[in-house]
């Protein structure tokens, strides 16, 4: 799967353990920053997210800042993406069953490190349901003025 993957200062180290998680797992990883732990702003990365996925250069989107709640903003603000802030396996999993979402954000001073694994490995693996979520996606589509 090809994903791209940003963060701020605040999250800049789980990017850097959940890039290599997803490459040890042979994912092709876009890594969009940010590359230090000089304070930067979340918007920037949480939109360069966005944007690589909907232009359709990744297939799903992974964020993560302090609390996954800004960057998460940032991304959603991009027509197109479904972005959800998860804390656990479960939200993950129904962020894709339920949402169809298409990046995952995390918190980095909310959820260690072995949790956003498994919150990641979960959200890769599970699929949407379709059925009656369609017509929430589709309305959802048609509030980014996509549909
Ligand atoms: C940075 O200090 C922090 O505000 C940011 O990472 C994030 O938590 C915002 O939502």
């Amino acid at each position: 799967m090809r994903i791209a993957i940003g963060a701020d200062h605040a999250g800049f180290r789980l990017k850097q353990q959940l890039a290599q998680h997803l490459k040890d797992l042979d994912h092709d990883v876009d890594d969009l920053g940010t590359h230090g732990e000089e304070s930067v702003d979340y918007p920037d990365f949480g939109a360069a997210v966005g944007r690589a996925v909907v232009a359709g250069d990744a297939d799903v989107g992974v964020c993560v800042c302090g609390t996954g709640i800004g960057i998460g903003m940032a991304a959603n603000k991009v027509p197109g993406v479904r972005a959800a802030v998860v804390h656990d396996a479960t939200s993950a999993r129904l962020a894709r069953e339920h949402n169809d979402a298409n990046v995952v954000c995390l918190g980095a001073r909310l959820v260690g490190s072995a949790v956003a694994q498994d919150i990641i490995d979960v959200f890769l693996s599970a699929s949407f349901e379709a059925g009656r979520h369609v017509r929430r996606i589709d309305k959802l589509a048609r509030l980014d003025g996509r549909a």
